[in-house]
């Protein structure tokens, strides 16, 4: 009896050193997270001051230079080149508050009515000039090309094109992106493949984690913040949807996504949706 006592007393003792472990754990984690939170919100903040004095100054400079009748000289090209490398600067200062916008649920998502076929082509365009440059292609093929989605238009554009990004990105050959559209009754399933780099299976799943990017050594020759793959998710899960890699290392991937569409009836009008 005193042993079993005892054993009971002891486990109940260890149970309650095992939940505050937990609890101390959980508290740090929601604290290390408000503390990466605020951090991202002061940092793009400052940043975005000098950014727009940079910008003030470059359009003074501009008037000034105008003014003086020196409309072409060299100094117009360097003008060019900090107004460029600025802007630039500013939409990655942009990205980083909008992704830490979103993991705060702070972005108030539009419910649009759209074709996905026009916005797969318009952010396809996009891409036009950087992959002739590169000598690759893209191919789009719509098994049903009146799929309409309800959502916001913009983000999914944007998502579209961080995939798109990385399927050039992600490629020591000539790109050659392959977009396949099909619909099955309440889902559309688009796939993006690419023919580049691939991913181990250890390495596809992390690549949705925030900041992840698959680490290369010393070589840094692709730019990004590891951001785009998790804004993608995000969109696509406020959305309704899932998305889902398949990869190899060496030959390339595919990413699949699966969002509701509205089923279009015979009687139907664009307005009745
Ligand atoms: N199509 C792809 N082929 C091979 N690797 C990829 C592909 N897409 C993503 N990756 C890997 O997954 C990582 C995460 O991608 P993600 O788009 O989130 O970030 P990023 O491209 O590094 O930066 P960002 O999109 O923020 O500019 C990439 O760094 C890359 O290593
Ligand atoms: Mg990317």
């Amino acid at each position: 009896m005193k042993f079993v006592l005892i054993g009971s007393l002891l486990v109940l003792l260890i149970l309650m050193a095992v939940a505050y472990a937990m609890a101390r754990t959980i508290l740090r984690q929601k604290k290390l997270s408000q503390m990466k939170k605020d951090f991202i919100n002061n940092m793009t903040h400052e940043f975005k001051t000098p950014i727009a004095n940079i910008a003030l100054a470059i359009d003074t400079i501009d008037n000034l230079n105008l003014l003086n009748g020196n409309g072409n000289g060299k100094l117009n090209n360097y003008l060019k080149i900090i107004g460029n490398e600025n802007l630039r600067l500013y939409g990655n200062v942009e990205k980083i508050l909008e992704i830490s916008q979103l993991e705060e649920e702070k972005v108030t998502f539009l419910s649009e009515t759209f074709s996905l076929i026009l916005l797969l082509e318009e952010v396809a365009k996009s891409f036009d000039l950087i992959i002739q440059k590169k000598g690759g292609k893209l191919i789009s093929s719509y098994e049903s090309d009146n799929l309409i989605i309800k959502g916001d238009r913009t983000h999914l554009a944007n998502m579209f094109h961080n995939l798109i990004d990385n399927a050039v990105k992600y490629n020591h050959s000539i790109p050659v992106i392959h977009i396949n559209v099909r619909q099955k009754e309440e889902v559309a399933e688009i796939k993006v493949s690419d023919n580049g780099i691939g991913m181990s299976p250890d390495e596809q799943k992390h690549i949705f984690n925030p900041f992840y990017r698959i680490p290369t050594g010393n070589k840094h020759d692709v730019k990004g913040f590891g951001l785009g793959l998790s804004y993608v998710k995000k969109v696509i899960s406020v959305h309704g949807g899932e998305i889902n890699v398949e990869s190899e290392t060496g030959k390339g991937s595919s990413f699949v996504i699966r969002l509701p569409c509205v089923v279009i009836k015979n009687e139907m009008v664009l307005e009745d949706i």
